[in-house]
């Protein structure tokens, strides 16, 4: 399944999906994470030094062989160059699936090894001022999104991207790709404000999406995030010291974080599940089609000179079967 933790910069994004991630190490999960956060931070929270971090291979910088490798021999897209962030699997084209080797991990995921077991880590790469609002072609998270929309993940699979609430995600259909989308909001005014946005482009696209809220301190803050997101609200997570040693370089072996902590992820796991349970790969598809037409025709066409909706494959659904290890490429 694939999860997407949200918010406004400095509300705990990043320090929640990487608890998430050791919480779904720690119960033997199959884990992919991207971090797609304009500020790349996610290497550091998962325990990795600034040296290991700073090498962290850039998805942006390999947008073409995504491109190449994903396109496989599907003959509606002509070349890598016709290719765009939004361009949707058809038959020949090559999936991806969390529990493989492929040439895309190769180049740009890394091996990150925690307490409980391994995980596999991918950055965007750090944002530049030009990535930023515009429904970019070379955009850094659409290296991201056509790999998300050629994923095919089972019940055990968990692709956890760590993203910002931007623009962005909202022109390209990003934000309608996940299973599950937690908005991690502190019990403030601008938190809440990231949250009603979101729920507004969220609501036509039937997005799910509920509201963790961080530094909850005491039932004021509870009572307040309570009255102003209502039932979205999922659960709060409080101070943790566990958090605090780590980001001073002393961190402690997971299973000694706050007991009421990993109870939360447990409630943000169990969510998840849920959500993927309901999932309608038919609209799946169908979304990821949406996108590309409106893509196509705002800016994708005028850029590569291409009828880009003659890419869409009409009888193409991305499907479970192809998640299998076993499962043939569909052809
Ligand atoms: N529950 C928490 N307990 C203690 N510190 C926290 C908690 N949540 C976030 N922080 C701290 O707040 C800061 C911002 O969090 P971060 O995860 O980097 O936010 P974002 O990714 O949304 O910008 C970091 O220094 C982080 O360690
Ligand atoms: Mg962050």
């Amino acid at each position: 399944m694939k999860i997407a933790f949200v918010g406004k910069g400095g509300s705990g994004k990043t320090t929640l999906s990487s608890l998430f991630i050791r919480h779904l190490a720690a119960n033997e999960a199959h884990v992919v994470a991207v971090d797609a956060d304009i500020n790349q931070h996610l290497g550091a929270a998962l325990g990795l030094d600034d040296q290991e971090a700073a090498a962290l291979p850039a998805m942006g910088a390999h947008l073409p062989l995504i491109k190449e490798y994903l396109r496989g021999s599907n003959p509606r897209i002509a070349s890598a160059g016709t290719m765009i962030k939004t361009t949707p699997p058809g038959e020949g084209s090559r999936l991806l699936r969390v529990r493989e080797n492929n040439p895309i991990y190769e180049a740009c995921a890394r091996t990150v090894r925690l307490d409980d077991g391994e995980i596999r880590l991918m950055a965007t790469g750090p944002f530049t001022e030009s990535d930023l609002g515009v429904a970019c072609y070379h955009s850094k998270v659409g290296a991201v999104e056509l790999c998300l929309n050629h994923l095919v993940d089972g019940p055990d699979d968990y692709v956890v991207v760590d993203m910002t609430a931007g623009s962005d995600s909202f022109a390209s259909g990003m934000f309608t790709r996940f299973d599950m989308t937690f908005l991690v909001a502190e019990p403030t005014r601008k938190g809440v404000s990231v949250y009603r946005q979101y729920k507004e482009y969220a609501r036509d696209f039937g997005v799910a999406l509920r509201v963790v809220g961080n530094k909850v301190q005491g039932k004021d803050d509870l009572e307040y995030l309570r009255s102003e997101v209502g039932d979205d609200l999922l659960i709060t997570v409080g101070h943790s010291d566990w958090v605090r040693a780590m980001e001073k370089g002393r961190p402690d072996r997971f299973e000694q974080l706050e007991a009421e902590n990993r109870m939360a992820l447990q409630a943000l796991q169990n969510a998840a599940d849920d959500s993927y349970g309901q999932r309608d790969w038919e609209r799946y598809t169908r979304q990821m089609v949406h996108f590309h037409l409106k893509n196509a025709e705002s800016w994708g066409n005028e850029k590569t000179g291409a009828d880009l909706a003659a890419q869409v494959d009409p009888s193409f659904v991305l499907d479970e079967r192809f998640a299998r290890d076993d499962a043939a490429q569909p052809v």
